[in-house]
């Protein structure tokens, strides 16, 4: 019987293995969104910065090393969220927290792609982002046979087992619904998002970057 993926007590523990193993350029894609934080606010440390889908706090601790102190982050789960090493600053939500608008920079990494109502997702961020204000995110898209064969091999390369690859697969469907780059690029566009770029990209997944224009 295959077992729907959750993000219970059991994930939230061993989280960090799961993340190294099963994300491609996991750290160097979070160092990318702490490069950016650091070279749009070099003399804003108070720059207010959310990372939606926090799991256990990574990017909230590297953003605050890298000294920025109005940091947050927003988790459906609340084992994920009792597990952060920040609870006090996660907002348990399955919703963007628009009222704590408005944020300099929006960070949702490999997270969008568990939520069915992204569109409406992205365009919350939108509506709670300063004009000029960043979203970066990260997903798992619809790629070639070539890309999703070169992404079973990472996870050999990483350790896990074939019974663990397929049965993760199997858990994920229905739950990790990956959509293509185009459609990313076209909602994006359509919410009203400028300056869409793709800043990392490794079998699947693809980060991408863009603003709400200036007023
Ligand atoms: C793969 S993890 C994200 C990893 C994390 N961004 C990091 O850098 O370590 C996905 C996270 O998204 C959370 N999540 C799923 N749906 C969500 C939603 N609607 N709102 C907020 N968090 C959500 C899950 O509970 C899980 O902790």
């Amino acid at each position: 019987m295959t077992t729907r993926w959750v993000f219970d007590a059991n994930v939230a523990a061993n989280f960090d293995s799961i993340a190294q193993s099963q994300i491609p350029n996991y750290d160097g894609v979070i160092g990318r969104c702490i490069e950016l934080a650091r070279t749009q606010f070099p003399q804003k440390p108070n720059a207010t910065i959310i990372d939606v889908g926090s799991a256990c706090g990574r990017t909230v601790t590297r953003l605050i090393d890298a000294g920025f102190t109005n940091v947050w982050g927003v988790e459906s789960s609340q084992h994920m969220a009792a597990a952060s090493a920040h609870p006090d600053r996660i907002i348990v939500s399955e919703r963007f927290p628009v009222d704590k608008a408005p944020f300099d920079m929006v960070i949702a990494n490999w997270t969008l792609h568990f939520i069915p109502t992204r569109e409406d997702y992205m365009r919350d961020i939108f509506t709670a982002l300063q004009p000029g204000g960043l979203f970066v995110f990260s997903d798992r898209m619809q790629g070639s046979q070539t890309s999703y064969l070169r992404y079973l091999d990472f996870k050999r390369s990483k350790g896990v087992s074939e019974a663990d690859i397929k049965a993760k697969e199997a858990a994920l469907a229905g739950v990790l619904e990956p959509r293509p780059l185009t459609w990313y690029q076209r909602t994006l566009h359509s919410i009203g998002f400028s300056d869409i770029e793709v800043i990392d990209a490794a079998w699947c997944f693809n980060t991408l970057m863009c603003r709400k224009p200036c007023a």
